[in-house]
């Protein structure tokens, strides 16, 4: 049984709502009705991507990679139950110093573990992943994820972290570097390799300056 405690976020696609599961401390992840869409193309996109993410996840929890346990789904209801994971997401302790460049490179080589486990992100930003006392980081949100990328889906995973750096934490000097060494020093021999990732990286990083 569902018993909802606090409203944790409301995003433009979804509202999560922390709360027990069988004495679980929990999260429920609904996505609402989008007034501008057709409703029965709308429930099939809810549908689509909350199957999406749980095959994620469920791919995630077989190889003991940090990320939420799937409790329960209804694709057609739009809902679905996570386990909750402590801590903060990483950007409101980074804005607040309680996390430095340490926790960016662990950041790095914990997308590698993703990237080597044959999962690209698609929205890794610093509001995705949750940090705990210790300093242990949890990836979260892997509605736009994808098994089996393309290498420019692993390049543009950085680059949209390297974004998300230099615009929201660009007092934090270095960290995109940081980040690129967490994520080499993590290589453990999948295919394509972290040097190769960081040089389509590179490509897009360039591509994105010529055209600004
Ligand atoms: N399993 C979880 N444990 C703890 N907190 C969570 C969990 N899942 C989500 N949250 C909290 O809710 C917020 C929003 O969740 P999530 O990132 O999965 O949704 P979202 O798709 O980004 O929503 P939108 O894109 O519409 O803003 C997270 O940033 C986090 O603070
Ligand atoms: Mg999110």
């Amino acid at each position: 049984m569902w018993v909802p405690d606090s409203v944790l976020h409301i995003g433009a696609e979804a509202t999560a709502t922390a709360g027990s599961w069988m004495g679980l401390s929990a999260v429920l992840k609904k996505r609402e009705p989008r007034a501008y869409r057709h409703p029965s193309l709308d429930r099939k996109l809810t549908r689509q991507r909350l199957s999406a993410e749980a095959r994620i996840l469920a791919r995630l929890q077989g190889i003991g990679f940090p990320s939420p346990a799937l409790l329960d789904i209804d694709a057609e209801g739009g809902w679905m139950l996570l386990s909750r994971i402590e801590g903060r997401p990483l950007y409101e302790a980074l804005m607040d110093r309680a996390a430095g460049l340490e926790a960016v490179r662990a950041f790095g080589a914990l997308i590698r573990r993703l990237h080597e486990a044959d999962v690209a992100h698609g929205d890794l930003t610093t509001h995705n992943v949750m940090i705990d006392e210790a300093g242990e980081l949890t990836l979260i949100d892997f509605g736009l994820a994808r098994i089996a990328p393309e290498i420019e889906q692993l390049g543009l995973d950085l680059q949209v972290l390297n974004e998300c750096l230099t615009a929201s934490h660009y007092t934090l000097e270095g960290a995109v570097d940081i980040m690129l060494e967490g994520y080499r020093a993590a290589d453990a021999g999948a295919s394509p390799t972290a040097a190769e990732v960081v040089e389509r990286f590179d490509a897009i990083r360039g591509r994105v300056r010529y055209h600004a």
